[in-house]
């Protein structure tokens, strides 16, 4: 063979892995409105960076006429590109191809880029488009998936990693993207499911579509474990590339600032006048949000799951933060059992990856009811205190309304390791709300007073005196625990110049194997 034959060969191998798993099934992969498992990583990454391992592996199994079915990829595309320049690896699977089932060459391809990332340094992106394990090789693919879940723990808190669903995702496939710190579902062809609609209808009597069970809809706003949902895939990928914008490659380094054009001393005036006359009308916290960010972008994560906290990320002054924000809008603002959780998250997620944590409160408590004593809210809620006191990374807390209870102490307290601890003038800082307070404390003598106009007029005097005792920031402020109280339409500059300043904050928890969070 000259070196011309051996060229050639080379190059009709690559045309062999570029037809996946023929036309008629490209054919069919296009006919559902997806893309190739090839196009998609095109369109993820920078254009023309995208460098392919393993494109000749094949699997290795004669069983049930596998040997007659050879895909050189075997089902799953690798390696690594760049993103805004910045190295990320990628697997894509090809539904192509034995319905991108994972057998026991493609488990080791997604292992390879795998343990490369850990060692360099830089995200995983894994896009899920499989009818899961391949039935043919058995016991093989299930051992091929635990190499990747015992990879994809290893890797937890050291790079981030990043799951797409574009296709079926299913059985104990789930948990690889449920591991990672980040699940993307498209609105089109996703879903994620333990088992499906037909078990369920064996083994409960229920019967549900694909789409109640493991939807997108449900896995944005039910079950919470998508954090975002796109519209459609090119969505996604803008999403994915959004969203590493905001983290670092690793948790060695910082995530990365840029420059800023939106000044650092802009004053919002509107947000002077945002908070209603009375302290139950709600406003919607998101209009803070957008106000104090540079350029008001505002990235958020679990948009539709427990709406009364606002969790996402942004930039003050081109630096990276996440924020953590009640949303008096929804259910007061209240913390139940799902708001926790997907707060605790999220801080942990900053706290790991050295992102600035930014928490804006207005909360009334925890809500009441056997519903969430009976869900755990105890444990739940002590999640979200854990991550807050166990966070090392830069806090700063305002507090803009209502920080009631249980609730105060969770939402970033000073007590908790808050570095900069601010409060707006509207700031109601104590154990409980005045109409709560005053029933418990007078509520003896108010029942004992016959005349109602003179019981209201009691009630009131004594709403009004609590209120201005505690419903306050100053109380709070003269024993140091909010440091200082600010005009609202400077917060932008108050933030940008405490994460200044805490840049290089240093704080360290004693040294443990791992904590023991209450999950
Ligand atoms: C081998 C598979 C396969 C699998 C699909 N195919 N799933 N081959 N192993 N798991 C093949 C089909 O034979 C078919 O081959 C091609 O992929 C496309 O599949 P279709 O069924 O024609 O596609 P569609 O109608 O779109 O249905 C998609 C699907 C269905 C809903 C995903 O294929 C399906 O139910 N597959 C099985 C899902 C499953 O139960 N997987 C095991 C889950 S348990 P041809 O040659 O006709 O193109 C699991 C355990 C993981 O994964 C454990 C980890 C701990």
């Amino acid at each position: 063979m000259t070196i011309e034959d051996n060229i050639q060969k080379l190059l009709s191998k690559r045309e062999e892995a570029y037809s996946a798993g023929g036309e008629k099934r490209l054919e069919s992969q296009r006919a559902k409105g997806k893309y190739t498992a090839r196009e998609r990583i095109h369109l993820l990454l920078d254009e023309g960076s995208f460098e392919e391992y393993d494109m000749f592996a094949t699997h290795h199994s004669n069983e049930f006429g596998l040997d007659k079915q050879q895909f050189l990829t075997d089902g799953v595309i690798t390696g690594h590109g760049t993103i805004d320049g910045r190295i990320i690896y990628v697997y894509s699977q090809d539904f192509t191809i034995l319905g991108g089932s994972l057998s026991e060459s493609y488990a080791k391809k997604i292992c390879k880029i795998m343990d490369q990332a850990l060692k360099v340094g830089a995200p995983v992106i894994g896009i899920n488009d499989s009818g899961g394990a391949r039935i043919q090789e058995g016991v093989k693919s299930l051992a091929g998936y635990a190499e990747i879940f015992q990879r994809n723990i290893m890797a937890s808190g050291v790079i981030p990693q990043l799951s797409a669903i574009f296709g079926p995702c299913a059985g104990g496939a789930v948990y690889s993207p449920a591991l990672t710190d980040f699940i993307l579902m498209s609105k089109e062809n996703s879903y994620m499911f333990v088992t499906g609609p037909k078990v369920a209808k064996t083994v409960t009597g229920e019967d549900i579509s694909i789409e109640d069970l493991g939807g997108p809809d449900v896995h944005g706003k039910k079950s919470g474990v998508a954090h975002f949902i796109s519209e459609d895939e090119e969505e996604g990928f803008l999403i994915l590339r959004k969203l590493l914008s905001y983290i670092p490659q690793n948790n060695l380094e910082d995530p990365i600032t840029t420059e800023c054009d939106d000044p650092i001393d802009r004053k919002e005036d509107l947000l002077n006048q945002i908070i209603p006359d009375s302290p139950s009308k709600p406003y919607n916290i998101k209009d803070v949000i957008h106000a104090i960010v540079d350029d008001a972008e505002f990235l958020e994560v679990q948009r539709n799951y427990a709406a009364n906290i606002v969790t996402g990320y942004a930039k003050f002054n081109g630096m990276p933060v996440g924020i953590v924000a009640n949303q008096p809008n929804y259910l007061a603002g209240v913390l139940d059992i799902n708001a926790s959780r997907k707060a605790a998250r999220f801080v942990r997620f900053c706290d790991a990856f050295n992102i600035p944590i930014i928490t804006l409160v207005d909360v009334p408590g925890f809500l009441p009811g056997s519903a969430q004593e009976y869900g755990g809210i105890i444990l739940h809620g002590a999640k979200l205190l854990f991550a807050y006191g166990e966070a090392t990374v830069p806090k700063i807390t305002i507090t803009i309304r209502k920080s009631y209870g249980g609730a105060h102490d969770v939402m970033g307290s000073k007590q908790l390791r808050g570095d900069i601890n601010y409060a707006w003038p509207s700031a109601e800082i104590a154990v409980m709300g005045p109409e709560g307070a005053v029933e418990i404390l007078e509520g003896k003598h108010v029942r004992s007073i016959e005349n109602p106009e003179e019981k209201e007029k009691y009630i009131l005097e004594k709403e009004a005196a609590y209120r201005d005792k505690f419903a306050n920031p100053f109380e709070a402020a003269s024993y140091g625990f909010i440091d200082d109280v600010i005009e609202p339409r400077n917060t932008r500059f108050r933030i940008i110049r405490a994460l200044k300043v805490l840049a290089t904050k240093k704080d360290t928890n004693p040294p443990k194997k791992h904590s023991n969070i209450p999950l």
